[in-house]
């Protein structure tokens, strides 16, 4: 086992992030990070160091450093954390702009037998070491963009003069179906991790207006699939007097900011996944919306018949949204397949009035909302229609009994919205540690 650190002689205090090296171009500076990749012909040694704030290459010259700098650059293996100084000159031909060449350097951690090559690895092998496997680029592209998508959640919401509300993870009820809940003990009652923050936010929408909730949401999913989390993080609006035409505005310019943002701010990442930007461009309003009646009917011309009343699967709604070059909102869904507590249809009462947003590229439903019922006795009858406790939901009845009023929202799945932004396969890699049907570790 290594000892204590000892005090480096390059003290890490005085590094620059690599981010910030421009500032530093032509001077001296202090690089502090972890061995990222190397190259060496004979007398010179080239360095990749990763700080987490990007790739810098550090050039190690035999003729122009000390024996014993030299003879420590030869040991640095990948993920070797070290200090290095050196002269800092702009390349354009240099991953991130900027070149060191290193006049001291010094080994603070070994790191023998990283597991992490660059050799192929399979899946299994990469999730169990995700704590390491995040240190690589692509994986840590992919968790800036999620990075940035959150911090331009909030920013819009906070904009709109939205209150935060968070909602509570131990819960007495289910929001979304009996069929997902992890249940839980609690002090001998049984309690269940949140499906939605959805029932917690509509009183708080009659208390403060505009609210919202940012938090982790967990579904006990027994199907594998590449767009199901066991925990997955979900953005809930909730707004009082707001219809379903209000919502699916706020939908669209919700996602159309955040795509902008992450086009904005993760151009680097973006790149450095090979994500093809240019279908991302398009994302612009207003969107298509179609309603569940139209859908099957689009279906049925192509061959893929759905009677109303079942639920359109993952091939539907790619199918679907092969049609359009932008997200496309699906509106009016039968009741039967939706939650209880969406608002019927007045003009076509065998519907609610609910929508999803299906993503382009075969992302699926990334946003799943609507119109909630506002009427007391309504609600109670679908409470119990779907074979829910109603002593559980006293307290969400009681929206619709102290002046009840119109009201929507819409929870957005992270990991698939940020899924689709980075291009990425599968939503496990969406999230800094996944939880799936068969994985808890680490
Ligand atoms: O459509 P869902 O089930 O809607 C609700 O939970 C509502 N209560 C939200 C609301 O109106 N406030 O889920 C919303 C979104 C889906 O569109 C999808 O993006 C994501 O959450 N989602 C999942 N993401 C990852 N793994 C899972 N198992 C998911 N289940 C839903
Ligand atoms: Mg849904």
């Amino acid at each position: 086992m290594p000892g204590p650190m000892k005090k480096p002689r390059i003290s890490p205090d005085e590094s620059t992030p690599i981010s910030r090296l421009a500032a530093r171009a032509g001077g001296e500076a202090v690089l502090a990070g972890w061995l990222y990749n190397r190259r060496s012909s004979g007398k010179i040694q080239f360095l990749i160091v990763r700080d987490g704030t990007g790739y810098c290459q550090c050039v190690v010259a035999k003729a122009d450093v000390p024996e014993a700098v030299w003879e420590e650059a030869g040991r640095v293996a990948q993920e070797t954390s070290i200090v290095v100084r050196g002269r800092v000159r702009e390349d354009a031909r240099a991953p991130g702009g900027y070149e060191m060449t290193v006049t001291d350097l010094e080994i603070l951690g070994d790191s023998p037998d990283y597991p992490i090559t660059p050799k192929e690895h399979g899946i299994d092998f990469l999730l169990s070491q995700r704590h390491l496997w995040m240190r690589s680029s692509r994986q840590h592209a992919v968790l800036r963009v999620r990075s940035e998508v959150s911090q331009a959640i909030r920013d819009f919401f906070y904009a709109r003069d939205f209150t935060l509300i968070d909602s509570p993870i131990l819960t007495p009820a289910a929001c979304e179906g009996t069929s997902t809940l992890f249940e839980t003990d609690y002090f001998g009652e049984k309690a269940y991790l949140s499906q939605s923050g959805q029932l917690y936010l509509e009183p708080a929408a009659a208390a403060f207006g505009k609210v919202y909730c940012f938090g982790p949401t967990f579904r006990a999913e027994k199907s594998k699939t590449r767009r199901h989390l066991t925990e997955f993080w979900m953005i809930e609006p909730e707004v009082a007097f707001l219809e379903l035409p209000g919502l699916e505005t706020l939908a669209e310019d919700f996602v159309v900011a955040i795509v902008s943002r992450a086009l904005d701010r993760c151009a680097e990442d973006l790149k450095r996944l090979e994500r093809d930007t240019t279908n991302l461009q398009k994302v612009q309003g207003p969107f298509p919306r179609i309603t569940y009646r139209q859908a099957i009917e689009k279906l049925a011309g192509k061959g893929m018949p759905v009677k109303f009343g079942d639920d359109l699967g993952a091939d539907e709604e790619t199918e679907i949204s092969k049609e359009f070059d932008r997200p496309v909102m699906i509106t009016r869904y039968p009741a039967s397949i939706k939650s209880f507590y969406m608002q019927p249809d007045p003009d076509d009462p065998e519907v609610v009035l609910g929508l999803d947003m299906i993503a382009p590229e075969g992302y699926g439903e990334i946003i799943g909302g609507s119109q909630r019922i506002h009427d007391h006795d309504l609600l109670l009858q679908r409470i119990k229609d779907n074979d829910l406790p109603i002593e559980a939901y006293q307290w969400y009845l009681d929206v619709r009994k102290y002046g009840s009023f119109p009201h929507s929202g819409f929870g957005m799945g992270l990991e698939r919205t940020v899924a689709w932004i980075c291009g990425i396969h599968h939503l496990r890699e969406a999230i800094p540690y996944p939880r799936t049907l068969n994985r808890i570790y680490p």
